[in-house]
């Protein structure tokens, strides 16, 4: 990291870091990957603060840069807090073992990161 831009935490006690849960890594079918922000502990949605939107990468052993996966926006606040959770299901194909990084970005609290192992089965 070449500065302080991009924050991290441990997700059940920071908001705003992204939990990426793999819930399928077969090799040969769909990866399976959800995400989520609050997961723990909900992060208001109104107009003033929010969760502007995530995204996932994934860079493959050996390969020298991250692949952009997904990005989900998130378009809908209100007042008061809307009902939106900030989760998203995200399904890719991956040939190798590798590294997922996801990025959420809070319009008062800025850019937020996390990294989990891809371990095909
Ligand atoms: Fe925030």
């Amino acid at each position: 990291m070449l500065s302080k831009t991009i924050m991290s935490g441990d997700w059940k006690n920071e908001k705003h870091v992204p939990v990426i849960h793999i819930e399928k890594s077969v090799k040969g079918e769909d990866v399976k990957v959800k995400l989520a922000v609050g997961e723990e502990i909900g992060h208001p949605n109104t107009f003033e603060h929010h969760i502007a939107w995530f995204k996932l990468f994934f860079q493959p052993e050996g390969f020298p840069k991250p692949i952009e996966v997904s990005t989900v926006d998130f378009t809908a606040h209100g007042e008061e807090d809307t009902l939106t959770s900030y989760t998203a299901e995200v399904n890719f194909k991956a040939e190798k073992n590798g590294k997922l990084f996801a990025l959420s970005y809070c319009n008062i609290h800025g850019l937020w990161e996390s990294e989990a192992d891809l371990v095909l089965e």
